[in-house]
């Protein structure tokens, strides 16, 4: 590409894949045949998908699985998954099995408050700012109320404000602080539109306001917090080490060591805990994505939350006590159930049914099980046969695909390679052998 595109966004959808294929692929009809065959023939449908970005040339498929016999509290789920990476959906389920038996999950909302922050610089006098604040705090109030009145008649809206003196870590920054509970949306919109309408007021309040001795305090901005500290929920196991049973070979007792052994050490070493907690991650993430919540801000949250001592450690943590075995998390996690991508795509509002259209705690509790299955699999399977011999066999399908095996090729490979642990060298070679008989 020599030169910038001017009107981008005011092409139609054919003229942007016409130009797509014309600057960067020669005009090549393969490619724009890649692009177009991944339109959906149900224009309805592909005018929504479209709706949801900006300059959309196709889609882009997920896999949406799905992960069965979960107990819950005592109630079976069945886990909706969208998710590209193979063995995720396959080792939810092993462990949704495996805990099936012993007493399933067990989970707890520890608290649901969200929060946004208007930051304000002021390099005046400290006490000037808090008789300011103490002058404004009525009309700031007030002044949401109509904004509030819908989430309070749903038993949320705002709940508190304050001001904090952040003077310590940068010269002149304070912060109105809000907090909110937004029930059984994630709260984006009715947060931000608060914050927005709470700093237009502070800065009407600041030209009454007499004592100021040094201009005006000024807004910089006005955005929620996707760190979610008090937006937590509680998701553990817990057996007897006895009813463990023999794991890939190994006793109940050494695995239980092992595994405590294993979380103890991505608790203090962050080269494993990052690894650790993206295992988590793909349990977690697939439930977000499925249920067509934010994945980046329970990322960003997630991680943030990890590293809140100062030190990124494991999310999880395993001990035994009095012979048993017990492991757990609390992840910060602000998902909704209503608005947002939730109710406008047909599989958000299809994962949502299979889930029996939770509430916004019962998703958070759902999507933190999924994220502990996830870490038990993939400890079960580090701290014994370790991770490539499962992972490998559901690989094979996309190594099979890779080297152009056909269907019945892929038939005799698989079968070939059952109890093998696949590389590509060595499905090549066999793949050869089979063409050259
Ligand atoms: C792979 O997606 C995730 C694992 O690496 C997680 C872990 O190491 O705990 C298997």
């Amino acid at each position: 590409m020599d030169a910038p595109v001017i009107g981008f966004s005011k092409l139609s959808k054919t003229e942007k894949v016409n130009w797509l294929v014309d600057t960067y692929f020669d005009g090549n009809t393969v490619v724009h045949n890649t692009i177009t065959r991944y339109w959906n023939q149900d224009q309805k449908l592909q005018d929504l998908h479209d709706g949801f970005s900006e300059n959309t040339i196709t889609n882009y498929y997920f896999p949406f699985g799905l992960a069965p016999n979960f107990l819950i509290d005592d109630k079976l789920v069945t886990i909706p998954m969208a998710i590209e990476e193979s063995s995720v959906v396959a080792a939810a389920s092993k462990a949704a099995k495996f805990w099936l038996d012993r007493g399933g999950f067990k989970t707890t909302i520890k608290s649901t408050i969200k929060s946004g922050q208007v930051h304000i610089m002021y390099s005046g006098l400290h006490g000037e700012m808090d008789a300011f604040y103490a002058f404004a705090k009525a009309d700031l109030l007030q002044s949401i109320e109509s904004i509030n009145a819908s989430m309070k008649k749903r038993g949320g809206g705002l709940l508190d404000i304050k001001l904090v003196n952040k003077t310590d870590v940068l010269s002149g920054y304070y912060q109105l602080h809000a907090t909110f509970e937004t029930k059984d949306a994630m709260g984006a919109n009715f947060i931000n539109t608060t914050l927005e309408q709470l700093a237009n007021t502070l800065r009407e309040k600041a030209k009454e306001f007499q004592g100021f001795s040094l201009g005006k305090p000024e807004v910089i901005m006005s955005i929620l917090s996707n760190y979610v500290p008090e937006c937590v929920v509680n998701v553990s196991v817990s057996c007897k080490i006895d009813e463990l049973g023999t794991i890939n070979g190994v006793s109940g007792a050494d695995f239980a060591r092992k595994f405590t052994r294993a979380v103890d050490i991505a608790t203090v070493e962050p080269y494993r805990a990052v690894t650790h907690n993206k295992g988590i991650m793909n349990g977690i993430d697939a439930v977000v994505i499925a249920t067509g919540n934010d994945f980046r801000a329970i990322e960003a949250g997630v991680h943030a939350y990890a590293a809140r001592d100062g030190q990124y450690r494991s999310l999880t943590r395993a001990r035994v006590e009095n012979d048993v075995f017990t492991f757990e998390a609390d992840f910060p996690l602000a998902l909704g159930t209503v608005g947002g991508l939730t109710s406008l795509h047909p599989l958000s509002k299809l994962a949502l049914q299979i889930l029996e259209n939770p509430s916004a705690q019962d998703l958070m509790r759902v999507t933190a099980v999924c994220g502990l299955a996830q870490n038990f699999a993939a400890l079960h399977s580090l701290v014994t046969t370790g991770i490539q011999a499962g992972h490998m066999k559901m690989h094979l399908v996309n190594m099979l695909e890779q080297i152009g095996a056909n269907d019945d090729e892929k038939l005799l490979l698989k079968k070939a390679f059952q109890d093998k642990t696949p590389s590509f060298s060595g499905l090549r070679e066999s793949l050869a052998d089979l063409r050259r008989k």
